[in-house]
């Protein structure tokens, strides 16, 4: 392999980002574009009593006042599915403004549509709406009578409950019983860029929509369902989205809104939903409550693990992020039971969100994990190495790759663990009590359920163009995909140019679950495997060529020159060869075909982390002083992206820890502090000294190039071990987060 994979190498997209080349959804300009605002309802329950436009129509400049009354029906009830398949995924199965109801605060209830965005949110305010409250509905607190145990989750996809050996007996022969409850409030994505539809309409009813979108032909299919089109008919743009963290993997109401205001007016139409209206539209983590009990031996080894969640989800889904997935398999622990409970709330249903799932669930067993190292008296690391592991637990099978050991001894190395007195409340320097924690990291690997395409294509002068239909929202992937191809093709970094972010493209799932960058790299590397392989075939039966009558598999190719191995000199170039046949360009198309999910190997990513903080004695106030986290996420594309995304991750942990949080006004059933003044996220005087480091593992079962996904792990386990170093520094055993300075007082 040349150096291309997994080298640094600065974003291909940078520059147009940093100097406003770069188009966002809501950018693209369009002639006679209009303008759409939503309106919320601001009550959580109900229905709509009475609604009056008049005045509203009246108002300068607007085109158009839809609501239940006048807006068309959807052609099809969304019915809820995860995008990673590719298919219609929108985000909850209600679709809004079709009749007179109201299950959440916030839910799209009209749509204003002007000739500006000055105008249309002006008459926007002059919408009169009268509603029939009834009291809602959105605390655990004030349903837990209520909750069941759903058949299935996460649209459908895993079950609600999930067992293995005898967890009863498993707690009977258990010497130490551990027994914790963890509250989590809930969280919201607030990704710089809102969520933004653009759309556009041609005579022959044609639709282009531009979206920020994780998944383009998620937006197609969704779209193409709810308005009845073939999605032959609909094209989706997504060139740059700003940030998602989960928001933009489902296919939200809006978009379907936009496409409809854009028809109704026969103008473009943008709609961008505003900050505040980010924290209704588009999911969220929900509030939940973790019940873990272990039972272990004196000498720390698990004999039982429970796991029950409860959560909020909406009146019509069944949404539980997939909190137990990690936890379950984390340990050697033969007796096993996870449940999932929910409790329906007048809420939009809730949705992935960063390391979805795993975020809480492994802060509950982590946590538990490091309460039982204190019970049984030994190091947390080496409670943990007693309960490694060598094979998935659920299954028996081998693990596709693993690295844990490994990220444990350099998270060590790196950190300075060892010598650590285990004693809570020993440590202080000044005012401030000093603490150290580790906690474990682990995220499934999410396999496509489908075949990922990609397209490379070659022009004469050797110049390389490869397409495939996967979004970039700033995890860098137009940059690793460049440098796959040219490493794939044996050609030079700036001869290549990938292109992403469209339906006309060759369909890649969305990317969502860390699953982005190995179906991708797969698709590409075997798009321009078979290209390369068309031009040396190509070559060896040409007579004119320098390489006629070789052996293809002893043909090299390097800087885009093909030579044979054995003799350097006789070889070359891709273009002089295309030259010589008159052929402008010449492409190939891959059909990569994941293996399944349970053929033969558990497949999860691993990683430790460390954290020291510094907690004052008599304010409180708690500061994150140091993060080590090390993660084995099989290859590494490019070690600066993968570098951004790991620690962007743990800094998103640290704000899972002690930042993020919305409330809930329980009386209106209304977010408290839904603005980015009121929601806190870590700015960087909240960010430590963060080191992040990667282990190699062999990686050979996932995909061609054994690429794991660094999207989520680097979260997974920071708010653990951040909880576990805060009790470590005061003896204060935080069970809820975020953990606030009151917590300390
Ligand atoms: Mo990711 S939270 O699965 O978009």
């Amino acid at each position: 392999m040349s150096p291309a994979i997994g080298a640094t190498v600065a974003r291909v997209d940078g520059r147009a980002k940093v100097s406003g080349a770069a188009r966002y959804s809501g950018e693209i300009p369009l002639t006679n574009l209009a303008h759409a605002v939503l309106i919320g309802a601001p009550v959580a329950s109900g229905r709509i009593a009475a609604i009056d436009c008049s005045e509203a129509q009246r108002a300068g400049g607007v085109l158009a006042v839809l609501s239940h009354l006048n807006l068309p029906k959807v052609a099809a009830q969304p019915s809820l599915l995860p995008s990673l398949a590719g298919m219609a995924a929108p985000g909850q199965s209600f679709f809004p403004m079709q009749d007179d109801t109201v299950h959440y605060a916030g839910q799209h209830v009209a749509v204003v549509v002007a000739d500006t965005l000055e105008r249309a949110e002006h008459a926007a305010t002059l919408v009169r709406i009268d509603y029939q409250q009834s009291s809602p509905t959105t605390l655990i607190d004030q349903a837990r009578d209520q909750a069941y145990v759903p058949q299935k989750i996460f649209g459908g996809l895993l079950p609600g409950q999930d067992a293995r050996g005898d967890v009863e007996a498993g707690l009977k022969q258990a010497e130490i019983r551990i027994d914790a409850t963890y509250r989590f409030a809930a969280n919201h994505h607030n990704p710089i860029e809102p969520s933004t539809t653009t759309a556009e309409w041609d005579d022959s009813g044609r639709l282009t929509v531009y979206d920020s979108t994780q998944g383009p032909t998620a937006t197609q299919m969704t779209l193409a369902q709810l308005l009845g089109m073939p999605p032959a008919m609909i094209k989706v743009v997504s060139h740059f989205v700003g940030g998602s963290f989960g928001s933009k993997a489902m296919i939200w109401p809006h978009a379907a809104l936009a496409a409809l205001a854009a028809r109704h007016v026969r103008r473009p139409v943008r709609l961008a939903l505003s900050r505040e209206q980010m924290f209704t539209s588009c999911g969220h983590r929900e509030e939940q409550e973790h019940v873990v009990t272990l039972g272990a031996t004196a000498d720390g080894r698990l004999t039982a693990l429970r796991h029950h969640k409860l959560s909020v989800t909406s009146h019509f889904d069944d949404w539980a992020e997939p909190s137990l997935q990690s936890a379950a398999i984390m340990y050697a622990c033969p007796n096993y039971e996870g449940v999932y409970r929910l409790i329906r709330g007048n809420t939009n249903t809730p949705t992935f969100m960063r390391a979805p799932g795993e975020a809480s669930g492994m802060f509950g067993l982590e946590t538990a994990i490091d309460e039982l190292a204190e019970r049984v008296g030994v190091d947390p690391v080496e409670l943990r190495l007693r309960n490694f592991t060598e094979t998935d637990p659920a299954t028996g099978d081998p693990w596709s790759s693993c690295g844990l050991r490994e990220c444990y001894q350099r998270g060590m190395e790196l950190f300075g663990w060892s010598g650590r007195d285990s004693r809570p409340g020993r440590r202080r320097e000044g005012n401030w009590l000093i603490g150290t924690g580790m906690a474990a990291a682990a995220y499934p690997h999410a396999q496509p359920v489908n075949p990922q395409r990609a397209r490379a294509r070659i022009y004469l002068d050797g110049s390389v163009v490869v397409e495939a239909g996967v979004s970039e929202f700033g995890t860098g992937v137009t940059t690793a995909m460049t440098q796959v191809a040219a490493d794939g093709l044996g050609a030079a970094l700036e001869q290549v140019r990938f292109l992403g972010g469209s339906t006309d493209l060759p369909n890649i799932t969305a990317a969502v679950g860390s699953a982005g960058a190995g179906a991708t790299s797969a698709a590409v590397h075997l798009a321009v495997t078979a290209l390369r392989q068309q031009l040396i075939g190509l070559a060896v039966s040409d007579e004119k060529s320098p390489l006629h009558g070789a052996d293809p598999a002893g043909v090299i190719v390097e800087g885009g020159r093909m030579c044979r191995r054995d003799r350097p000199e006789a070889g070359e170039a891709y273009a002089e060869l295309l030259q010589r046949h008159m052929l402008p360009d010449l492409e190939a198309v891959s059909n990569w075909i994941p293996p399944a999910q349970d053929a033969g190997h558990g497949m999860h990513t691993f990683g430790a982390q460390f954290a020291e903080v510094g907690v004052d004695a008599d304010l409180g106030l708690i500061r994150v002083r140091r993060l080590v986290g090390v993660f084995a996420p099989g290859r590494v594309l490019n070690r600066a992206t993968a570098h951004s995304q790991l620690m962007g991750g743990m800094i998103w942990g640290l704000s899972q820890a002690l930042q993020e949080a919305t409330r809930m006004d329980a009386r209106s059933g209304r977010w408290a502090n839904a603005s980015l003044a009121d929601y806190l996220v870590p700015v960087n005087a909240d960010a430590p000294d963060v080191v992040v480091d990667t282990v190699e593992v062999l990686e050979d079962v996932v995909n061609p190039l054994g690429v794991k996904g660094v999207g989520e792990i680097g979260i997974v386990g920071v708010a653990a071990a951040i909880a576990n170093a805060v009790y470590h520094a005061t003896g204060y055993r935080a069970r809820h987060l975020p953990i606030t300075l009151e917590d300390l007082l």
